[in-house]
Formats: C-alpha cells, structure tokens, sequence
C-alpha cells in the first residue's frame, strides 16, 4: 500500500510509565541510531505498577494519543505493565494502515524461551504479574514451566538510587529467591536493568539473568524491515515529554538512560488528554 511521505520521517514513539522505559530507549537507539525518537514518561503519575486496570488502560490511552499528536505513527510501549495490561485495548482502539502500537511482552516470552532449559521466573510489578500475560505469551511458544512474582519495591530503590546498597541487594535476593527452581530470571520491569549488579550476585550459578531490552530493539529493527513506511533513519534526535517535574525527569532518567538528558518538555492533564504545557510554580501564600 502507498503510504503517506510524511510517515517515513516520524519518530518513533515509546511509552512509559515514568523512567524506567528508558532502559528500553537505550537499546532501541543502539539498534536505531539514526532514527527520531519522541519519549513520553508519564512520571507525574507513576508508578503504575500498583494501579487498578482501568486506570492503567485511561493513561495509556492518554499518552498514546499524546505520541500520534507528536507526530509518530509508531508507538513502543515500552512499559512492561502497560504492554501486559492494556496493549490488546490500545492496538484495538489506534492500530490502522498508517498507526501502529508495539510491546514488549510477547519479545520477552519470545527471548526467555530461546534463553531457559524449562524453567522461567518473571519478576515485575504486581499489576504485571496479576495478568498473567507473559505466561500466556509462553504458552503460545512452548510447554516450559514459568513463575511470576511481584517485586513491588524494586522499582522504588531504583528511583532513590539504591541499587548497591545492602538494602537493594537483600531486596533484590529476596526477590529471586521467591521464585523457587528457575534457570532464567526474566527482568520483567523496565527498572530491573540498573539492578543488575544486585541480581548477578543473588542468582545461584547456572542461573541465567535476561534483560528484554535488546530482544525488543532486535525485533523492531526486523518489523521496520517488514514495514518500511513507519519510520526511516533521520537525524538520531530524541524529544522527551514527561507528567512531571522536568528538572528532576533529566536528573535521574540520565541515570536510566545512561546519557545526558537536555532538553524535557512538560505535559499537563487537561480533560482527559496530555498536552504541552509551561509549568507554573505558584508563588506567596495560599489564602483560604
Ligand atoms: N515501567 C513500569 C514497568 O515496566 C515500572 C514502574 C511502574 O510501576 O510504573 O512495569
């Protein structure tokens, strides 16, 4: 089908919850390096993770639409909750001929097949977990028995920079040790990455740790081999948007994204939808 020449110069778009997709971001742009990215972090509300459904499907739908207003025809999500929750619902609702909506959950399944002898265990955020969708992913590749548990606090020692303390490590091997006899441990929250020193200590020998993030780079790489039109190497710029406070988003998503962050662009909930917006500081005394 001809596609509309304004599509081959769209940024790809990726979605999280805050921060922590940008791990993901990291690997999509080694992969990409000279396509436009627009990264929307929806960190004024995070986390996710512990939110009810409907909830996480109204955001989602909110920052979707936000990324097409931006100009992509692609959208990532790069949030594990968001993919397991909501991405049937948002391909359903904007998936046509020219806007596409992609997750990381079925390259998850797909990565920890390749990578376990038999036994997976998934660590994620307990909205991740309750979904059960990885495993069904799984069960679609092969009869190989998977584990999933929530580690709620993993995500909140990320975000205050404990990840080589005492407390992350001990939080990090409670973790792994509920999940009992695995051979590969599936970082199932986009945060997890920067606990890797914390995890590789806390896995008994033999047992394989496996960040997505590059399977789901390597496999949009061969999807815009399939589909050409939604997006083609330009410039290797990168827009980040973020529900939250601008200053702190580069601070610490350098951290996550392991690079200088310069410029972040503030989005408002008015109504219903994210726009661009000033933030604006109130000053002097509140006078009831
Ligand atoms: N981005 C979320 C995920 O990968 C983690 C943080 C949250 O709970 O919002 O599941």
């Amino acid at each position: 089908m001809a596609r509309d020449p304004a599509l081959f110069c769209a940024p790809i778009g990726v979605l999280d919850s805050g921060f922590g997709g940008l791990t993901v971001l990291r690997e999509l742009r080694r992969a990409l390096p000279l396509h436009d990215f627009v990264y929307l972090g929806d960190s004024g509300r995070a986390p996710y993770g512990g939110r009810e459904v409907e909830t996480v499907l109204d955001f989602s739908e909110q920052c979707v639409e936000r990324l097409f207003a931006e100009g992509a025809a692609l959208v990532v999500v790069a949030c594990h909750t968001v993919s397991s929750v909501a991405l049937r619902h948002l391909q359903g609702r904007y998936a046509t001929a020219d806007r596409r909506v992609l997750g990381v959950t079925i390259p998850a399944a797909e990565c920890a097949v390749a990578a376990s002898r038999g036994r997976i265990g998934l660590l994620g955020t307990a909205r991740t977990v309750a979904s059960g969708t990885f495993t069904t992913e799984v069960r679609k590749l092969s009869a190989m028995a998977v584990v999933e548990r929530a580690a709620p606090l993993l995500a909140p020692i990320v975000e205050e920079g404990w990840e080589e303390t005492d407390v992350g490590f001990a939080a990090v091997r409670h973790y792994v040790e509920s999940l009992g006899n695995v051979d590969t441990v599936v970082l199932g929250c986009t945060h997890y990455p920067l606990l890797r020193r914390a995890f590789e200590a806390a896995l008994p020998a033999g047992v394989a740790l496996l960040d997505p993030a590059p399977g789901v780079a390597a496999r949009l790489v061969t999807w815009l081999d399939r589909h050409p039109g939604f997006a083609s190497p330009a410039t290797g710029s990168l827009r980040c948007l973020s529900t939250g406070d601008p200053a702190r988003f580069a601070e610490l998503g350098a951290r996550f994204l392991g690079e200088p962050l310069r410029e972040v662009e503030f989005l408002a909930e008015r109504g219903g939808a994210l726009a661009p917006s000033v933030r604006v500081v109130p000053r002097g005394q509140v006078v009831r």
